[in-house]
């Protein structure tokens, strides 16, 4: 697997940061270990949704060369390593061109969690990557939003890229994966069920894996690790019951 993943939309509010977080703490289900950068300097949310209180050491120190990335890693409760981005207002306006050479640092897997949309902080993050992972849901206006998106990363030559549809009701309001795959010209690599369990853990600060790791979401994140480290995976047996116990 390539060293920096970044993890786009188009669209805001598709499940990019959550996704992020699940992708990381998954991983280091399976053994993997890897850092968490919230490149989404404007909104930074991983830091919210992990409950991790106010940082002295932020992306934006590393941007602005006041320190090096490899001394600004948060490591979290859980185990998860992050590079978390400041809150505070000051910080707004911190660009990521010099992002590409401080990740070169950084000598792991990354996951790069992005603001949404075509901005220049979207292209340096894409710039900076082996791998892009759009999210979408499977609705028209996200899957639109996801065209340009893999539109930019193409036009900046990147090759890896992968669909990820997040929210997967499997209902007949929702554009089926063939017709979003059509749309998008690009594989899909995972489809992320709808789970309300999502919620209350990013609630409680707490991935779903570790707090739901039955669920529908834990599994299919699951599904997805194994096939990013190509190792088997088989999901538990009796997985109603075991959800039910789990509630
Ligand atoms: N698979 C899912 N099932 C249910 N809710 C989800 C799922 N993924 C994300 N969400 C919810 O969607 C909302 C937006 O997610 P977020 O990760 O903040 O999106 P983004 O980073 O793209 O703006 C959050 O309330 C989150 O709890
Ligand atoms: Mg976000």
């Amino acid at each position: 697997m390539s060293n920096v993943i970044a993890v786009v939309s188009g669209k805001g509010g598709v499940g990019k940061t959550t996704f992020s977080i699940n992708l990381a703490a998954t991983l280091n289900e399976f053994g993997q270990e890897s850092i968490i950068v919230d490149a989404d300097v404007s909104n930074p949310n991983i830091g919210l949704k992990l409950g991790i209180p106010r940082v002295t050491l932020s992306l934006q120190e590393v941007l602005k060369g006041e320190v090096k990335i490899t001394h600004s890693v948060f490591i979290h409760p859980t185990g998860l390593r992050i590079i978390p981005s400041s809150v505070s207002m000051d910080e707004l306006d911190c660009s990521l061109s010099e992002l590409k050479n401080h990740l070169e640092e950084l000598n792991e897997l990354v996951i790069v969690d992005s603001p949404p949309g075509l901005g220049e902080d979207v292209q340096s993050i894409i710039d900076a990557s082996d791998s892009v992972l759009v999210i979408t849901n499977p609705d028209h206006a996200a899957v639109i939003d996801a065209v340009k998106v893999i539109k930019l990363a193409k036009d900046l030559r990147k090759n890896n890229i992968y669909v990820v549809i997040n929210r997967v009701n499997n209902d007949v309001y929702e554009l089926t994966p063939d017709e979003i795959e059509l749309m998008c010209e690009t594989p899909i690599i995972s489809k992320i069920s709808e789970d309300s369990n999502i919620r209350r853990s990013s609630f409680e600060n707490i991935p779903i894996i570790y707090r739901n790791p039955y669920s529908h979401a834990s599994i299919d994140y699951q599904y997805l690790v194994s096939r990013l480290l190509r190792q088997e995976y088989e999901p538990p047996n009796l997985l109603f019951i075991r959800r039910l116990l789990n509630r």
